[in-house]
C-alpha cells in the first residue's frame, strides 16, 4: 500500500482536514508552479504562443490516462454545470420521455434536466433514497423504455453511498438512454474507466479530489457524440487556431474529437499548470493505489463509528473515499462547534457527518475525530 503523502502538502500538525469533498488542498509543488505562472504574467512577452496549446494538450493526456480514454475525447470545462449544459444541448428528447436522477443529487446535475424536461414535455423521475442503501438497484428499477437520460454519479455526494456505474450504464444502453455522469466526488480516488462504463458524457471538477484549482475541470465526450454542438464558439476550437496570423480566415471546421466543446480561454496559464502538477502526481501514485489507501481510512472510520453505535453504509455499498456517519435523529447541534473548536474539518450533510479523507490523512486524523465524537455523545 502507498504511504501517507502528507509531506507533499502544507497542512499544520494541529489541523485535521477530512474534507476533500468540500475542497482539496493544492500540493506545495503545484502551488509553487501556480505562483510562478502568476509571475509570468508580469512579463507577457515571455508567454509564447505554444503556451496556448502545449499545456492543455498535456492536461488532456493526463485526464485520458486517468479514465482510460483517448486524449482527443477530453474537453476542458470550467465547471460541472458547463459540462451538463453541453450534454443537455446535445441529447435529443421527445415529449413523454423521462430522465432518471437520484434524490438530493448535486444541483449542477439536476437543474439542466429540469429545464430540458420543461422545454420538451419530458418528466423527471427522482429515485428516492433506498431503504437498503442500494442505489444501483433503485436507479435500474426506475429506468424504462421511455428513459432518455440517466444523470448520475459514482457516489451520492452527501454520504458516499455507491452507485455501480457498470450496471447502470448497461441498463441505460439497453433502452437507448444517454448516461451523463458527474464524477466530481470520486474521480482520481475511486477507480473509473470509460471502457467499462461507456458514458455519453462524464464531467469532473478539479478543485476537490483532483487537488486542482477552482474554475477548471474536464469532460469526456464519447466518440459517438463528438459531432454535437458546443455552447460557445471559440476561435481556439476551430481548425488552424495555432496560426495566429490567420485567425480571421474563419473556418467552418472544428478541431477533431471533443475539442469543439472546450471552453473559451481553455489555456488558462495559471490554472492549467497547477492542474497538470496535481494530475501527474495522482496518476503516478495510481488511482487504484490511492483508493486502497483511502479505503483503509474510511474502513477505520466505519469501525470506530459502529463501535459507538453510529451507522455507516455497508462496506460494499460505499465508495472508498467518502463516508457518511449517520445519526438517526440528526447530527446533534453542538457537534459542529466542538469539531471546529478542535480544528477538525468535516461537513454536515443532512443527518450525516460526511468524512472525506485523502492521501494526506492518516489514522491519527480519524482518532482525533473520534476523540471528540466519543467525548461529546
Ligand atoms: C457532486 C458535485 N458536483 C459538482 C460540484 C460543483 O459543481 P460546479 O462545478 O457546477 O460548481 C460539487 C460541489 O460541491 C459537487 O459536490
Amino acid at each position: 500500500m502507498i504511504k501517507c503523502q502528507k509531506e507533499l502538502f502544507d497542512i499544520p500538525q494541529d489541523i485535521t482536514y477530512l474534507n476533500a469533498a468540500y475542497m482539496g488542498p493544492l500540493m506545495k509543488t503545484a502551488a509553487d508552479i501556480g505562483a510562478e505562472a502568476v509571475r509570468k504574467k508580469l512579463k507577457p512577452w515571455g508567454i509564447p504562443i505554444s503556451d496556448f496549446f502545449g499545456p492543455p494538450n498535456r492536461y488532456y493526456e493526463l485526464a485520458a490516462e486517468m479514465i482510460g480514454s483517448n486524449a482527443s475525447d477530453i474537453a476542458i470545462v470550467p465547471s460541472v454545470s458547463y459540462g451538463t449544459a453541453i450534454a443537455a444541448k446535445n441529447i435529443k428528447v421527445s415529449a413523454g420521455q423521462n430522465f432518471v436522477i437520484m434524490a438530493d443529487q448535486f444541483p449542477s446535475n439536476v437543474y439542466p434536466w429540469i429545464e430540458l424536461a420543461e422545454e420538451n414535455g419530458a418528466e423527471i423521475i427522482t429515485v428516492d433514497w433506498p431503504d437498503d442503501g442500494d442505489w444501483t438497484a433503485a436507479i435500474i428499477a426506475a429506468i424504462d423504455e421511455n428513459t432518455a437520460i440517466v444523470a448520475s454519479a459514482n457516489a451520492h455526494w452527501t454520504n458516499g453511498t455507491l452507485i455501480d456505474l457498470v450496471a447502470v450504464g448497461r441498463s441505460a444502453r439497453e433502452v437507448g438512454a444517454a448516461l451523463v455522469l458527474d464524477l466530481t466526488q470520486t474521480l482520481g480516488v475511486t477507480p473509473f474507466s470509460v471502457k467499462d462504463v461507456d458514458p455519453d458524457y462524464m464531467i469532473v471538477g478539479s478543485y476537490k479530489w483532483l487537488l486542482g484549482p477552482y474554475s477548471l475541470g474536464f469532460m469526456y465526450v464519447a466518440p459517438r457524440n463528438q459531432g454535437g454542438k458546443p455552447i460557445e464558439e471559440s476561435w481556439i476550437t476551430r481548425k488552424g487556431a495555432e496560426d495566429f496570423a490567420r485567425l480571421v480566415d474563419y473556418k467552418e471546421e472544428y478541431e477533431a474529437g471533443a475539442r469543439r466543446f472546450d471552453m473559451g480561454e481553455k489555456s488558462n496559464f495559471i490554472n492549467i499548470p497547477i492542474a497538470i502538477a496535481a494530475m501527474e502526481k495522482l496518476n503516478e501514485l495510481g488511482v487504484e493505489n490511492i483508493a486502497e489507501y483511502i479505503k483503509s481510512l474510511t474502513d477505520y472510520i466505519a469501525e470506530r463509528a459502529c463501535a459507538i453505535g453510529l451507522n455507516v453504509a455497508d462496506e460494499n455499498m460505499r465508495v472508498p473515499n467518502l463516508i457518511g456517519i449517520n445519526f438517526k435523529d440528526g447530527v446533534p447541534s453542538h457537534i459542529a462547534g466542538k469539531l471546529a473548536e478542535n480544528k477538525i474539518f468535516v461537513s454536515i450533510r443532512g443527518d450525516s457527518i460526511r468524512v472525506a479523507p485523502h492521501i494526506y490523512n492518516e489514522k491519527a486524523d480519524v482518532d482525533r475525530l473520534f476523540d471528540v465524537l466519543e467525548s461529546e455523545l
